[in-house]
């Protein structure tokens, strides 16, 4: 079966054709730069862009970054905040006339990760966290997803720790990888703390680089990059919507 999944992240919207038995991409993936101010109308007329690139009919999934409440956003911190109580699952049905399904991104990316990447065949507790414009998280226990947590709002130096130690924030400050490693050691070291989890995967764009900043990381947790890399949003969103449409 196929799917489309679409990554709705602070920076870019990015979607490709699934099959979601394999967790392979059978499109080219597309991006688009996510607009400002990122409405809801904004959204979905670059979400509509997308599935008429694709020539997409069918079930779609997407991950969006809030907390998602049986399609209904309840926070909205990477994303305009007039998403918040907005059933976002019913807006891009609407937009987009195909059924869709839609879950936080971290969690998606979760998904796809325990299914076909550094997750696979893992039991036990896993958190994959995914670094990009906000810190994500989805928390795992013998590969089941507990879902909507939100570990880059955990309290860090007065603030949330996404607004101190998230890939953005990397670039924005300029920092080097030895310095921004140093943050994130702070939020993992609250995240193993509360949590202990037997296996932490890091996700998001900046996964691709880990050599660059693993070896800094001081984490007592088995600790992966994930396989999937920013592409495991795409994945996981289709692989679930497509199991809704069965
Ligand atoms: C949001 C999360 C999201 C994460 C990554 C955070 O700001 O609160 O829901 O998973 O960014 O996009």
């Amino acid at each position: 079966m196929q799917a489309l999944g679409i990554d709705i992240g602070g920076s870019g919207i990015k979607g490709a054709i699934v099959d979601v038995n394999t967790g392979e991409l059978i499109s080219e993936r597309l991006r688009i730069a996510t607009p400002t101010p990122s409405t809801p109308a904004a959204v979905s007329e670059a979400v509509v862009d997308l599935v008429a690139q694709l020539n997409w009919q069918g079930p779609i999934g997407c991950g969006f970054p809030a907390i998602i409440d049986s399609g209904v956003a309840r926070s909205a911190a990477n994303i305009d905040p007039s998403w918040v109580d907005i059933n976002v699952a019913e807006v891009l049905q609407e937009a987009t006339g195909q059924p869709c399904l839609v879950v936080n991104d971290a969690d998606a990316a979760g998904v796809a990760e325990m299914r076909f990447g550094s997750g696979q065949g893992r039991t036990g507790s896993v958190i994959v966290v995914t670094i990009g414009t906000g810190l994500g998280s989805a928390f795992f226990i013998d590969g089941r997803l507990f879902p909507n947590t939100e570990l880059g709002h955990l309290r860090l130096k007065n603030g949330v720790a996404e607004r101190y130690a998230s890939g953005a924030v990397r670039k924005n400050e300029d920092l080097s990888w030895k310095v921004w490693s140093k943050r994130l050691n702070k939020f993992f070291a609250q995240v193993e703390r509360l949590f202990s989890p037997e296996l932490i995967i890091i996700g998001g764009g900046v996964s691709r680089r880990h050599e660059k900043f693993f070896p800094f990381l001081d984490i007592q947790a088995e600790l992966l990059p994930a396989k999937l890399r920013n592409q495991a949003g795409i994945i996981g969103a289709a692989c679930l919507s497509a199991e809704q449409a069965d």
